[in-house]
Parts: C-alpha cells; structure tokens; sequence
C-alpha cells in the first residue's frame, strides 16, 4: 500500500528521517534501520574528514520549530561507507554527503563509485552551517559546474539536498539546470538558513555559533516545504524522483507533501521532538487518512494537488 522507488531501489514504505538527525552513530542507524515504520535510514552528511561541529549550544527547539547551526559534527566518510557496505541485506540505506570544497566533493564520490556500495547516494549542496562555506546549491552556475564534472564518473544514483527557495524564477532556473543530468532524486528542502532567535530574559541568541544565526526547521515550515516540492514536482523530468523534507509533524502533513509530489518523506525537528516511535504514528495516521478517503495506494494520491 506504501511503496516508493527512487532509481532502482524500492522502497517498503514512505517515510524516512531527515539527515542529521537520529544518524551520526551506527546505533542511531541500527534503530533506524529495525523499525518496520522507517523505509530507509539516511546517514548524517559526512565529510573526509570527521568533525565535532561548531560551539554549544548549536541547536534549540521552540514551538513548532528549530534552529542550528550544528557545523557538521559526523564520523567521517569512511564510517558511513562502512556503515551503508556492511548493511546491504536489510532495507535500502541512503548514504549523504557534503564537503568544503568541490574536490573535496569529488574526491568522496570517486570513493563511493569505487565502493561495493550500490545504493542511493545523496549529495548535499545547501549545509548552511560552515563559516565561511556557503550554500552552493544558491549558485546555479556552481551547482551545474560540480554536477557536470561529477556525472562525467559517476555512474550510481545520485539525488541532491537543495535549499528551499522563495521565487518562482529561481524554481525554473534551478530546475533547468537539474534536469541536464540523470539525478536519482532532489530532497527539498534543508532548512531555512540562517535565521535568528533571540531569547528575552538573556538578550542574547539561543544558539552559540555565528552569532545565533542558524537554520530554521519544524512544523513553521511547511509551506515553504510543500511550495518547494510542488514547484519541483512540476518542473523537473518525472525520473527525478523528489523527497519531501521540511514540517512534518502529523499524518496530515505527510500526506500533503505526497500530494504535492513527493515520493518519500522524511522528518527532521520532530522526529528529533519525539523519538523514532514518531515513525509509527505517522504511518497509521497517513494509514487511516486513506482509508476515509477511500485510498488503497499512495499512488492514488501522489502528486495528485487539485485545482481549487
Ligand atoms: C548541517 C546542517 C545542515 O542543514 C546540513 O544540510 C548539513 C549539516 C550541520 O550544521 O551539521
């Protein structure tokens, strides 16, 4: 009833959680990957390197949302690798990305093709985290110069993680660009970066690093989010499959992103919020969604926005 495909890989079920959360360890991994509600875990995006991320405190919750500024903190490269090559037999896992340079960025995707790993890869174009790196899925000429020398080698799927965008010529711009090259999928959107919050009784930021500004995720988002999907939806080829990511906090919410064009969805700040039982209240709730409206499939539904 819940299936998804993204390339060659099926998925049993729509839901998956957003990078960054619950994934930096491979027991945050593991849990992932046993729960029957998680159609597949994405790791947190690595780098070469491993980091610590930037000063404490780096995130902070208030109502219906969040900020960070978290800088990256993951195991490196290898332990991710390590990770995706070593579970090949269960549900697909998707293997993210990121780097602070372009070689950096083709210097890990040659690892990835050189791998035993034949699993969906996802590269990270819109971290907005790292002093003085900026989200380069924000230059469409930088996009298309680093995914023009990446598809020259690279010969697994590949989806990228794009930043939301605010202006309808920005969407027909950046999908122009997009559809030139065989993406397995875009996942949109990372959060809205660099936000700021203030708290009253400190008068200061609420987070430590670059002066509290942040990137902004959670319930807030949604529209944002869904315009996003729904404007990528409409844009790109049909083999770029789209995750839905940003706002998810009921059933509700992940129908919305599938009727808008997502084929899986994945949750962030509330998955963060609640823990991985989230999973299985989102599942039965989108289940009992589709049974009052008389739905058998996601298919029925997907991508399937009306006119008002
Ligand atoms: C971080 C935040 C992001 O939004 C992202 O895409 C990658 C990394 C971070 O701060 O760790």
């Amino acid at each position: 009833k819940m299936f998804a495909s993204i390339a060659n890989v099926d998925f049993d079920g729509v839901l998956i959680n957003a990078s960054g959360v619950h994934c930096q360890t491979s027991s945050e991994l593991d849990e992932l990957l046993n729960d029957e509600y998680v159609a597949a875990p994405v790791t947190k995006s690595a780098t070469l390197n491993s980091r610590d991320g930037n000063p404490k405190p780096s995130y902070f919750e208030f109502k219906d949302g969040s900020i960070n500024s978290m800088g990256l903190p993951n195991n490196g490269f290898e332990y991710y690798l390590n990770y995706v090559e070593s579970h090949r037999n269960n549900k697909p896992i998707i293997l993210s990305i990121a780097s602070l340079s372009q070689e950096e960025c083709i210097e890990l995707l040659h690892k990835v093709q050189a791998s035993d790993f034949n699993g969906i890869t996802e590269l990270n174009l819109s971290c907005p985290n790292v002093i003085g790196k900026p989200q380069v899925a924000y230059d469409f000429e930088a996009t298309d110069k680093i995914l023009s020398e990446v598809f020259s080698f690279f010969k697994k799927p590949l989806g990228i993680k794009l930043p939301p965008y605010f202006d309808l010529t920005h969407f027909d711009q950046i999908a122009a660009v997009l559809n030139q090259y065989p993406l397995s999928h875009v996942n949109s959107v990372n959060s809205i970066g660099n936000g700021l919050l203030v708290d009253l009784a400190t008068e200061a930021p609420v987070i430590k690093p670059k002066g509290g500004f942040g990137g902004v995720g959670g319930h807030n988002i949604l529209p944002t989010a869904l315009a996003n999907v729904r404007a990528f939806r409409l844009r790109l080829n049909q083999n770029i499959k789209i995750i839905g990511t940003g706002g998810v906090k009921t059933a509700e919410d992940v129908f919305a992103h599938i009727l808008c064009g997502a084929d899986l969805v994945s949750i962030g700040t509330e998955l963060n919020k609640q823990g991985i039982s989230l999973f299985k209240d989102l599942n039965e709730g989108l289940i009992k969604i589709m049974h009052d409206k008389g739905y058998n499939s996601v298919d029925e539904f997907r991508n399937g926005l009306k006119d008002i």
